[in-house]
This record gives structure tokens, sequence and C-alpha cells, in this order.
């Protein structure tokens, strides 16, 4: 059975006593979830360590970049290695974001830079959470799965097969990003299953069927157990609704 997430992508929010203040919150309603989900939270790298130190706290943690290189004269990058020596004893930082759709938009960062990204996490026993998802323009020029799929094709194919299933993929519509507008569950399943039949043509049905395929865009409560019931939507990589610990359990809760 694929593995099902729910993620917070916290992006440049919170500062160190807000993240303090969410954990313990949170902590204290752990009670409260009835999910098995996974549940991964994505701080701006710099409180990666207020998380990693504060107590009972078992939730996987992520990154939301790393460098494409492995070390030396790159200024203000963090690197794979350095996020992997970070937490090398506890073990909590298992994740980090590529290739969201900011990155690819305010720092113009390519498919070929990702799969680099990719490697780099790879090689460093982190796991990538490779994010992928049309322009509006390419929805209504028809051209969103082609999009969709040079994406993934040269971002994640370069792959063997045991190193494409440490991937975790997000498909996140980039019109539907902060903007309110959901993808319907018609249309979100239906490129997930086109995400995960291309899989299958390049690494067979049984790879395709063990990667955890998330949707993202405007998640919130009230349509995440819609989202969720689609058969090839395995979680949420949530932006806005996971900066809250109410709307976040909530949307965990909705598996
Ligand atoms: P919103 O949930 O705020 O639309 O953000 C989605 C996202 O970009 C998560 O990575």
């Amino acid at each position: 059975m694929r593995k099902k997430i729910v993620a917070g992508n916290w992006k440049m929010n919170l500062l160190d006593e807000e993240v303090i203040n969410f954990i313990v919150d949170f902590n204290s309603r752990k009670n409260e979830i009835e999910s098995d989900s996974e549940i991964i939270i994505l701080p701006a790298s710099i409180y990666l360590d207020t998380m990693i130190s504060m107590p009972d706290w078992d939730i996987k943690i992520g990154a939301q970049n790393c460098s494409q290189f492995n070390n030396g004269a790159y200024t203000g990058e963090i690197s794979a290695a350095m996020l992997r020596d970070f937490d090398y004893d506890s073990e909590n930082l298992h994740y980090c974001l590529v290739g969201h759709s900011e990155r690819r938009e305010y720092f113009n960062e390519q498919n070929d830079v990702l799969a680099e990204k990719v490697n780099r996490l790879i090689e460093n026993g982190l796991k990538p959470i490779y994010c992928c998802g049309e322009e509006l323009q390419h929805r209504e020029s028809e051209s969103h799965f082609d999009w969709v799929q040079a994406q993934i094709e040269e971002g994640l194919f370069h792959l063997k097969e045991e190193e494409l299933k440490q991937v975790v993929i997000a498909y996140e519509p980039v019109w539907a990003i902060g903007t309110g507008k959901t993808a319907t569950s018609n249309q979100a399943q239906e490129m997930h299953a086109f995400i995960r039949s291309l899989i299958a043509k390049k690494y067979g049905d049984a790879t395709a069927n063990s990667i955890s395929i998330l949707y993202g865009g405007s998640c919130k409560p009230e349509n995440a157990s819609e989202l969720f019931d689609q058969p090839d939507i395995d979680g949420g990589l949530i932006g806005g609704a996971s900066l809250k610990v109410d709307s976040f359990i909530q949307i965990i809760n909705s598996f």
C-alpha cells in the first residue's frame, strides 16, 4: 500500500516564537488525530533546529530547498549533505521539497537543475518531494499534460528504479496555489492518474503503484476529504491551511 501523507509547507512564514507555539499547541492536541497518514512539516530552514529540538515532537520534518551542488563557493546555499548532517542522530529530518512552483518562478529553477537537486538528496539519504504542475495558460491551451510530463521526465526519469522509490511527487497546479481556486477532484485525479501512468510505462506498475502523489493548491478542511477520496491522490501538500493547528489537524483527519 502507498503511504498516505499530509505535508505542511510553511514557505517563508512564522517566526521562532510562532513555530514553538504551533508545536506546543499541536502536541497538546495529538489525541485529536484520527488518521494514520504520515505528517510532515516543512519550516523555513533556519527553524529546522527549533523543531528538531522540541520535546515530544515526533512529526517528520523537511526542508523547502537545497543546493544542486555538493559544496563550494555558493553563497547563501544549503547543501543536501548539510541537511543530512544536521539531524544525523535523531533522524526526524527526512524530506526536502524540490521544484516548488515558487522556486521555478521566482528563482528560475529549471528541470535540469531540479534533477541535480534530486540527485544530491538521494545521495545523502533524504527523500525529495518533487513538485510539478501547470500554469493557467497551459491548462487553457490544453497543453497541461505535456507540461507536467516534461517536468516529470526531465526531473526524475534519469533515476534508477530503487532511487525513484525514494521520491514523493506533489502535483500543484500553479493557478490553484494561494488563490483559493482548487482543482476539482476530477481534474486532480485525472492528472495524478496520468503521472502514475507515465511512471508505469517507464518503471512498471509495481513501482508506479508504490509512489505517493500528493495534491497541493488551496487544499483546506472544506475540500480535503473529496480530494483525498480519489484513488490516485495519496495526500496533500498544504500551504496556508497548514499554518494554523486547527485547519491542519482537520485536513489530516480528512483521510
Ligand atoms: P496553498 O495551500 O496556500 O494554496 O499552497 C499550496 C502550496 O504551494 C503548498 O506547497
